[in-house]
């Protein structure tokens, strides 16, 4: 099996470092190449997104924060989860092992996809309002932070086994489809 070259998680993170506390990382250029890198530096910027959150569960305001994070998790988190499910997950499937029991895994991992989809939502509206002028009500707060502690928890299973897993499975050919998919889902050219 041919072995990716790929960045280290450090340098990942050194990238995505930002200068406030209400902002989420860009993406560093190029890394979609390595889709399996992407894939772990989205999980560092649904991090920080989830930081935000519960900055804000906590009731503090920042206009434009508010802002961007309903662009992004109206935008990327719908679209990582896209990558997750319709290319990823079924390679996968493909390529494991049964001793990787990756049926089980994406199972459980789908499973939290759809209860954040359901969540995500209601989020959403309650960012909305904020960003309109309303104060949230502690529901809303409760809310808001649930939410961005389950993104937490399917974060930490997501980097801790899934992304191994994937490194040690997928080989050239297939990164490099997962790599084609998701360049096409955000309309980047395929080189
Ligand atoms: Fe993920
Ligand atoms: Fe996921």
């Amino acid at each position: 099996m041919k072995k990716e070259i790929h960045f280290a998680a450090s340098s990942i993170q050194e990238e995505l470092e930002t200068a406030s506390s209400w902002e989420i990382g860009c993406m560093p250029r190029g890394l979609i190449e390595n889709p399996i890198d992407f894939l772990f530096a989205e999980h560092h910027r649904q991090r920080q997104a989830a930081d935000i959150l519960q900055q804000i569960a906590g009731g503090d305001f920042d206009e434009i924060g508010v802002r961007k994070m309903i662009n992004f998790l109206e935008a990327d988190f719908a679209i990582h989860v896209a990558d997750e499910e319709i290319e990823f997950f079924p390679l996968l499937e493909q390529h494991c092992l049964p001793e990787d029991k990756i049926h089980d895994l994406i199972a459980r991992l789908t499973e939290d996809h759809k209860k954040d989809e359901t969540a995500v939502m209601g989020v959403i509206i309650f960012l909305q309002e904020l960003s309109a002028g309303a104060t949230l009500k502690p529901k809303a707060r409760a809310a808001i932070g649930s939410f961005a502690e389950h993104v937490l928890q399917h974060l930490a299973i997501e980097n801790a086994v899934l992304l191994p897993i994937a490194r040690a499975r997928l080989d050239s050919e297939a990164l490099s489809v997962l790599s084609s998919m998701m360049k096409e889902r955000r309309n980047l050219p395929k080189q």
